[in-house]
Formats: C-alpha cells, structure tokens, sequence
C-alpha cells in the first residue's frame, strides 16, 4: 500500500489549479438515472469516489467514458433496481441512487451505507421525506426495499439541513405529481450546483442556495450537459498549505464567495488574503493567532476542513478551540497529531488547542479518513524532518494528485510504495 513521504520545512511558493468538486460530481452523476440517454459532464476530478460511482452505474445499465476531465453517462434502462452491499459499502454517498431510481422506475433496493469512521451517519433523513411523498419502505436483510407507484408533492421540514437527504429528495421531487417544498434545507454551493443540472434537464426547481426550496413535478427530464463547480474544499486544504508553512500561494479556478468562512478566519489569524474573479492568494505570515472555529452548515466553516484548520492551530500563538458540530467522532486527526508533538485536549466535540509555531517534530502517521489525510499532509508540510503518511488510500477517494499540486509549489512530497 503506498504511503506519503514529506520532508517538512518549505515555504510553498507559485500558483495552483483547483479540481471539480467531489461533492457536486457524486450527486451530478446519480442525477443522470432520472433521464435515460447521454448526460455530458466537464471538469470531473479523476478520484477513487467517481469510481466507485461510475461503477455503480454501469451495474445499473449504464455506461460511461472519460476524456480528460470530460465524463459521458449514458444511461439505459436498468434490467436490476439494485445498488448492492459490494459498490455501496465503498462510498456513502452510493445512497443518493434512491431518490433518482425510485422516482424514475417506482422502486428500487439500496443496501443500507452503514456508519464510517467519522460517524453513525444513519439516512433518516433520506428515507421519512421519501415515505412522506407516498414511497413504501422497508428495511430488510440490510437493503432498503421502496417502492411508490408515482410520488406525490408534499411539504417536508427537514430537522437538520443535510447535504445528501437534501439532495435525495430534490431529484425524486423533479418527478413527483404536484409540487413538494422542501424547508430547512441545506444551502451548499453543491445543492446549488445540482438543482442547475436538473433545471437544465427540464426540472423545475426554485429557492436552492436558500433553506427553502420549491420544486414542481414535471412527467420527464432529459439528457443536458454541465460543467461541475470547483471544489472549494480542496481550494481550502491548499489556501492552508500556503498558509501553514508561511508560503504565498495563490489558488486559481475557485470561488472565493465559497470560501468566505474560511477566508474569514484565514484573516482573523492575520493572513492577508487578496481574492480575485475566480482565485483566492494567500500571502507570507511569520507568526499568525489562534482563533476559535466552529463547524456548521453552510454558509458556515465546513466541517471538511477542521481537520486542516486544526493542523494551522497547532503552529498559531495561543490557544485555540475547534468545535465540530457536525459529525460526533470527526477528530481522529488528533492523536496523530500528537504523535507529532501537537498539544491538543479533545473532550466529546470540542478540542483545545495549543499552539505553538515549530512545535511539530517530523513521525509516521496513519490517515484515518478522507479529511484527516489531508491534515497529516499540511502538518508534515511545516514540520522540519520526515512525515509518513500511511493509509493514503482515503486521500485518493477525494483529492485529485494532491501530492503533485503541492510538489508545483515547491513542497518535498513524494508517494512510495510501503
Ligand atoms: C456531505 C458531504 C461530506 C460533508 C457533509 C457535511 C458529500 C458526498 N459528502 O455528507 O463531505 O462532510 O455533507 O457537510 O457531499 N444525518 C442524519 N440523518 C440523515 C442524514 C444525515 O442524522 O439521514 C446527520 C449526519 O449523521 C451528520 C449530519 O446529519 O451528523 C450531516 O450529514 P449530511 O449533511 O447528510 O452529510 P452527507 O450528505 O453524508
């Protein structure tokens, strides 16, 4: 298994480009089972989660090719309504073929996604708004069976603004009779993203970016193309790659107004931060403060960077406390940390901080999610001596060649095989 070599120490210096979004890529692509014919999408990061996608479509009768970051679906007619066990336990995101195959063909077998290391993640809040729109569920033998002759338009108030839920039960909305609102939704640039691939494929929704929205039912959607959004959480990692080793980095084909939580606590460290059409620079600082952080929905700091941010906390003068209300047990980051020399209480969701700029000493490490690889990495970028990064295999689920981005920027970072 390979692992990550990084020989800390070195301002990083010079500009970098930003991948399309994981996060709108997953859902894009699940949207194309509302439509059979060929959906074409631009800008789709090359990453382990795309395949295991891609692989769940062609189980289900589709069939896709890539040219560079171009991705084509064509999508037929399945012969099964089944996401098996096998492709869904390798990504949870696999849950968002529900909405699509039941609104489509009225019925469809997803196997339950289960918990993962950051959290139970239970999908409440993707099966109650289905049944509220007249699907029968049951769960058995670890699938959810649904089944609804035609949905129906209601009234939904989510208890929480979930990414996924809200994304499920947007596209089975586009297909339902009569018109659904759904309330306390949530307001990610990625639902943002999805609604305007549906509404280019006919739907048609209002409100999305708000915590209302309003879709109308209509009887069919159609094939579109689309150019996937940026991914600002990989724009954020890199901003704090620059930021944590004192670089001057400037990260190109982003949106800055996506970004603006993590900018803002960027310049209450005081970084200085320029922001451009479509870049966001982050400039040299010798020595930056601790600041509070915690994690909400958007337009909140996004808990896909607390682990990076936290990572910045560990070299900042003072004290500094992260707060992660999003996920129960997404601070796994922190004993590996301290076995670099990081100084960090956690009790329950919250962490202490203690900073202190240097205090890092180089030391194998083990990544244990997506996320947390990418703290490990910004951590040995500004640690003087070797980092090792086992279990990268979480790192390629969601960034696109981190390594050799960080190695444009003058970072020494190599992958090797263990
Ligand atoms: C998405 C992102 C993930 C990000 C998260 C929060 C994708 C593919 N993944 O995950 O990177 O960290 O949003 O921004 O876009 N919950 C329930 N019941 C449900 C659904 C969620 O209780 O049915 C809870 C979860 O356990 C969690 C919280 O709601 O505590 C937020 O989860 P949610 O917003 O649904 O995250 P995901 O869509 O899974």
């Amino acid at each position: 298994m390979d692992v990550i070599k990084i020989n800390g120490g070195k301002a990083l210096a010079g500009s970098v480009t930003t991948s399309g979004a994981k996060n709108a890529a997953l859902p894009l692509l699940f949207s194309t089972l509302l439509a059979e014919g060929e959906h074409i999408f631009e800008n789709v990061p090359s990453l382990k989660d795309i395949d295991s996608t891609e692989l769940l479509l062609h189980h289900l009768n589709c069939t896709t090719s890539r040219q560079g970051s171009d991705l084509k679906v064509i999508v037929k007619r399945p012969e099964s309504l089944v996401a098996p066990y096998d492709i869904v336990r390798k990504m949870r995101a696999s849950i968002l073929c529900l909405g699509p195959l039941l609104a489509r063909y009225g019925e469809a077998k997803v196997s339950l996604p289960g918990g993962c290391a950051i959290g139970s993640r239970p999908i409440n809040l993707h099966i109650e708004p289905l049944q509220q729109l007249g699907a029968n569920i049951e769960i058995e033998n670890g699938y959810v069976i649904a089944e609804a002759k035609k949905l129906r338009g209601d009234r939904i108030v989510f208890d929480f603004a979930t990414v996924g839920g809200t994304e499920n039960i947007m596209m089975a909305a586009t297909l339902c009779r009569g018109t659904t609102v759904l309330e306390n939704v949530a307001k990610e640039p990625e639902i943002v993203d999805l609604a305007r691939y549906l509404r280019s494929m006919g739907a048609r929704i209002e409100g999305e970016g708000s915590s209302v929205i309003t879709i109308e039912g209509v009887d069919e959607l159609r094939p579109s193309t689309h150019r996937v959004i940026p991914d600002r959480i990989e724009a954020g990692t890199l901003l704090i790659a620059g930021a944590i080793t004192g670089g001057d980095v400037k990260v190109k084909n982003c949106v800055a107004a996506d970004l603006d939580s993590l900018i803002q606590k960027l310049v209450d460290c005081g970084f200085s931060i320029e922001t451009g059409s479509d870049w966001v620079r982050v400039r040299p600082c010798d020595q930056w403060i601790a600041v509070d952080v915690d994690t909400a929905p958007h337009p909140g700091f996004p808990t896909d960077l607390q682990a990076q941010f936290m990572a910045l906390m560990t070299q900042a003068s003072g004290t500094s406390v992260v707060t992660e209300r999003i996920f129960e047990n997404r601070f796994m980051h922190v004993q590996e940390l301290a076995r670099m020399g990081a100084n960090i209480t956690p009790k329950s969701q919250v962490a202490v901080v203690r900073g202190e700029r240097g205090g890092l000493s180089g030391a194998p490490v083990m990544a244990t999610d997506l996320r947390a690889s990418a703290c490990l990495i910004l951590a040995g970028l500004a640690t003087e001596g070797e980092t090792i990064v086992n279990r990268i295999y979480h790192l390629d689920r969601g960034y696109e060649h981190l390594e050799e981005k960080l190695r444009s920027l003058g970072a020494r970072i190599e992958r090797r095989a263990a």
